[in-house]
């Protein structure tokens, strides 16, 4: 939700910041700023808006300092402002936080009976007063903090500069990520590996509860009883070129643009010789596949979106009964689970909290739980029992696009694993579906991006520009990614726009249809075409502009117009991603149209790491 970054060492301290948080941004962006500790001295300059304002105002402040931590916010206490701007000072405790203190309101009437002045709405100040407080008494940082959590609850991720501790930076943990890296010149701190690839690639995720000390030349860790330890260094072969835009007008176009590769990264080592999958080399055992009865899918957004396509081929080819929960609700409203249930959590950034918490009590109650994670390392690829990875490499616009693609490539593989485990198919029809994904999508996936095609997005994307409302249809598998278009189309170009089942349209929502309504109707499985098809027909009658994504054998000759996408792939799952390629692309055009901020749109954040 929020970025956080830190750094000790010999060099200069100021510019890791801005380059760290430039690339944190991704996870908040409404408020940003900077504590420099210089001569002893702690400065903090922060304000409303981005890493740009930020710069501006530290031109006034040139700064040598070698110690620093820093943070780009997404509001939930308060505003966006100045005041609330991160970070937070109070008394000797100067405070970065990622996350949500729940019992602020307590504490903070607490801290104002003992005389504490607060002058912002955060609960990350409550928080800092919280821990000055403890470090007035004891003047030892590490136990300070370790009181301090012994009162917080909610989740959180801090970096921490004390007055009296030069040159040191530290941290802490519960619930919230953060990564401590070592670099040639000093000891950092993260919210996110990716901001710190130009400096280093030897990193280690902070474990809950665990609190970490970075000094100039050493990182020492605190465990519960404050026993001291050094951290083992892990190496990420991620690398700094791949969280940059290569040229690409936007990072979401350049994850388009790499999706082709994304599908092949997650079926590598993934398929053995015969052609047919093989999870062996994610070490899960086949004990484990044969004992599964029936399958819980629990995730957000575009990932449950993936979810929900993963469970239709699972039941299809695997006869597994698999249901799909959005991950908010499904600790509220726990389904009946019985012996052999397997829980799936579907997170690209292994770190959304809602799909963390349903993990977690998934794994409470006794269920075996498997992540499909993409971003490695993180908490629910490390909480899961097991984790598959995505491998769609670093993902920075907010809108996922690759992270999406690879977790329908890698359920799909589970579905055809689960068939072969199963034998409700042939190892023959098995390699055949297969060889769709493998062999054929990555050239359709390059065929539904060339110039030609790119500019048939930008001509359709025009009924956009001044339309506020539209309608994504489909039916069966279309209708799932019908559901995922429309939030790409919503969330980045603010087109308020509706997925339905193409026959559910008539029971009432088809009063919405007007004169010049887009209607955006996908069709990519032969059998339901003509009755797809009938459904286009009743909006497009009521006026409506209607955008077809059609494959080509979905598709009567005289239907085909200059609104028509044709799909040529000819496997079902090879077609399914030149749809999505072209609903991505609609919306990332829409969007260029409407000169929306596409990497970053209004009110949202990358990694909601709160519930
Ligand atoms: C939409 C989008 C979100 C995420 C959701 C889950 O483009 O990116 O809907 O899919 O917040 O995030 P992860 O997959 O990181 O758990």
């Amino acid at each position: 939700m929020c970025g956080i970054i830190g750094y000790t060492g010999e060099s200069e301290a100021l510019s890791k910041m801005t380059k760290g948080l430039s690339v944190l941004e991704y996870r908040g962006y409404d408020s940003v700023g900077v504590a420099l500790q210089e001569d002893g001295e702690i400065k903090t300059v922060k304000c409303r808006g981005r890493i740009g304002d930020l710069e501006e105002k530290l031109k006034q402040s040139p700064s040598h300092a070698r110690c620093a931590i820093g943070h780009t916010r997404w509001a939930t206490h308060g505003g966006p402002s100045d005041r609330n701007a991160h970070p937070h000072r109070v008394g000797s405790t100067v405070l970065v936080h990622n996350g949500i203190i729940e019992n602020h309101k307590q504490l903070k009437e607490r801290l104002i009976d003992l005389g504490v002045e607060f002058s912002s709405e955060t609960d990350t100040e409550v928080a800092a007063a919280l821990l000055d407080l403890h470090y007035q008494t004891c003047n030892d940082p590490v136990k300070a903090i370790r009181r301090a959590m012994e009162e917080l609850t909610g989740s959180y991720a801090f970096g921490i500069l004390f007055d009296g501790a030069k040159g040191e930076v530290y941290a802490v943990r519960s619930g919230s990520p953060l990564i401590l890296a070592k670099g040639k010149d000093g000891y950092y701190l993260a919210s996110d590996m990716t901001a710190l690839l130009p400096f280093t690639n030897l990193y280690y995720p902070l474990k809950e509860g665990e609190i970490a000390r970075l000094t100039p030349t050493e990182a020492k860790l605190f465990d519960d009883e404050s026993k001291e330890h050094a951290p083992t260094w892990e190496q990420t072969d991620m690398t700094a070129e791949a969280a940059q835009k290569d040229g690409f007008a936007h990072f979401m176009l350049k994850e388009i643009f790499e999706e082709a590769k994304a599908v092949e990264n997650a079926l590598a080592s993934r398929v053995d010789e015969n052609g047919l999958p093989d999870f062996a080399q994610d070490g899960i055992d086949a004990a484990f596949w044969k004992r599964i009865r029936n399958i819980q899918i629990v995730a957000c957004g575009s990932a449950m979106h993936a979810g929900l396509i993963g469970a239709r081929l699972i039941e299809d080819y695997a006869a597994i009964p698999t249901s799909v929960y959005i991950a908010s609700e499904y600790r509220y409203h726990p389904p009946v689970t019985g012996e052999g249930t397997l829980v799936i959590v579907v997170s690209q950034s292994g770190e959304t909290a809602d799909s963390l918490a349903a993990l977690r009590y998934a794994k409470s109650v006794g269920i075996p739980t498997l992540g499909i994670v993409n971003a490695v390392g993180t908490t629910i690829a490390r909480e899961a029992d097991y984790c598959i990875y995505t491998y769609a490499g670093p993902e920075i616009a907010v809108a996922t696009t690759k992270g999406y693609c690879t977790q329908v490539a890698v359920l799909y593989l589970l579905a055809l694993h689960f068939a072969k485990i199963r034998q409700t198919m042939s190892p023959t029809r098995i390699k055949g579906l297969l060889d769709g994904l493998r062999v054929e999508t990555p050239y359709a996936i390059a065929e539904m991006l060339t110039q030609e095609r790119m500019q048939a997005y930008r001509r359709i994307a025009q009924v956009f520009q001044d339309r506020d409302h539209a309608f994504y249809i489909g039916r069966g598998r279309d209708y799932l990614l019908s559901m995922e278009g429309a939030l790409k189309l919503k969330e980045i170009s603010y087109v308020h726009t509706e997925a339905y089942a193409s026959g559910e349209l008539k029971h009432g929502t088809i009063s919405l249809i007007e004169d010049g309504t887009p209607v955006i109707a996908l069709c990519t499985e032969p059998s339901l075409a003509e009755k797809a098809e009938n459904n286009v027909h009743e909006v497009e009658s009521r006026g409506a502009h209607v955008i077809r994504i059609y494959r080509a054998d979905c598709l009567k000759k005289h239907e085909a117009d200059t609104d028509t996408i044709v799909l040529n792939a000819k496997s079902d799952i090879a077609c399914f991603f030149s749809a999505m390629i072209a609903v991505q692309m609609i919306a990332y055009e829409a969007a260029v149209r409407r000169g929306c901020d596409i990497d970053r749109p209004r009110n949202l954040a990358k990694s909601v790491t709160v519930e």
